[in-house]
């Protein structure tokens, strides 16, 4: 069977991230995200996938290029113009025209029995099936009922709670016919969530529920969890077994100085160096070839390739992207994100979500937000 991954979204929520890096390529622990869903669908079987692109393709190409090094086919799509997760589907009809095929965003983290999914589609016979997932707060989310079958019974957007008989919500995997790309127009913006599946309710759709681990990593409040959830095996990946049983994974060769401290789980990049002093998790990945000088405390947080952090910063429930610079007495918390190569003078207090752009040069003393 064959995959298309979505991949051509622009990543607004996940800013400044993703000015310069599409999502998928953003790291998860220190690896680019979408490897983690290239592995998944090599370990239930499917080989033949198809990137569905428009936003930043170049960095996805040059990095997984055809697939054999990765042991997969790849092949690339790059659409002029956005067209909806439906119509992005449709614009790659030439490579999937044949039989089912697998439809996911790009964006999510899961370990879903994909196989098990597939088998239900061809037993019920179905003409699409959707993997659900429960969530604990349904009047967030668009919910999906299901009847005693698993047949989609209907959709409802944001209900109240006295609206609320399910608690399942469309978790962005699908498993489809072919005939389901002849009810997509060509070339216009079209999707699957909006304009497909309430016309498939009652005819073959169904539904795929599992307490599979899910987590839709567009948010950063979504990618720090999706983080803490790698670093405590909440999730099976394939740095799992680097964290081994004492749940601390260095990547390659690590300068550890005598006097620094790692608090696990922790993650830390080949090439970085951590000074005497200096406080490592718990709760961190730290990429490749950082500086985290004496004094620094870093916990919850994730520190990307080519950082330096120099002597004294504190960093908590945070993200600092590859190649920043933070100076000395700085702190970094409650959900702030530095972005790419922004260099941060010492004696500023960032917190409260804010977020800095890539390249931006901050005075020293000149935030306490
Ligand atoms: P936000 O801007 O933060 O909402 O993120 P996003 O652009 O990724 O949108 P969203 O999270 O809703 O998209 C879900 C998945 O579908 C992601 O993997 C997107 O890359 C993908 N996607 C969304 N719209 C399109 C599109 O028009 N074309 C293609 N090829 N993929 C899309």
């Amino acid at each position: 069977m064959k995959a298309v991954i979505l991949v051509g979204g622009q990543g607004t929520r996940l800013r400044p991230l993703t000015l310069a890096t599409p999502k998928p390529m953003v790291p998860l622990a220190n690896k680019p995200f979408v490897s983690y869903v290239l592995e998944h669908l090599k370990e239930n079987g499917i080989e033949d996938i198809v990137f569905s692109m428009g936003y930043l393709p170049e960095g996805i190409k040059s990095y997984f290029g055809d697939g054999s090094g990765f042991g997969i086919n790849l092949a690339y799509v790059v659409e002029d113009h956005p067209l909806g997760t439906a119509g992005a589907v449709k614009n790659v009809e030439q490579h999937v025209r044949d039989g089912d095929f697998l439809v996911l965003n790009g964006d999510i983290l899961t370990d879903l029995d994909i196989r098990a999914m597939i088998e239900q589609h061809r037993v019920k016979e179905a003409v699409g099936t959707i993997s659900l997932t429960p969530v604990e707060d349904p009047t967030a989310y668009g919910l999906v009922s299901i009847g005693e079958e698993g047949e989609v019974l209907g959709f409802l957007e944001k209900p109240s709670w006295d609206q609320i008989d399910t608690n399942l919500i469309n978790a962005g995997i699908y498993v489809l016919k072919g005939e389901v790309l002849d009810m997509i127009p060509a070339g216009v913006e079209y999707s699957f969530e909006r304009g497909v599946f309430p016309r498939l309710v009652g005819k073959g759709l169904y539904g795929f529920s599992s307490n599979a681990y899910w987590m839709d990593i567009g948010t950063p409040e979504k990618y720090l969890q999706a983080h803490y959830d790698i670093l405590e095996k909440n999730v099976e990946t394939s740095v799992s077994d680097c964290l081994d049983s004492d749940f601390v994974c260095l990547q390659g060769k690590v300068n550890l100085e005598t006097g620094a401290k790692l608090v696990p789980p922790v993650i830390i990049g080949d090439g970085t160096t951590i000074k005497a002093g200096a406080r490592v998790g718990r709760m961190a990945v730290i990429g490749a070839g950082c500086t985290i000088a004496t004094g620094c405390a870093i916990e919850e947080s994730i520190v990307q390739e080519g950082a330096r952090l120099h002597e004294g910063v504190r960093v908590r429930q945070s993200i600092i992207a590859s190649g920043a610079d933070i100076g000395p007495g700085t702190v970094v918390a409650g959900g702030a994100i530095i972005g790419e190569n922004a260099s941060i003078g010492g004696d500023n207090i960032l917190t409260n979500h804010i977020r800095i752009y890539p390249d931006t040069v901050v005075k020293k003393g000149s935030i306490k937000f």
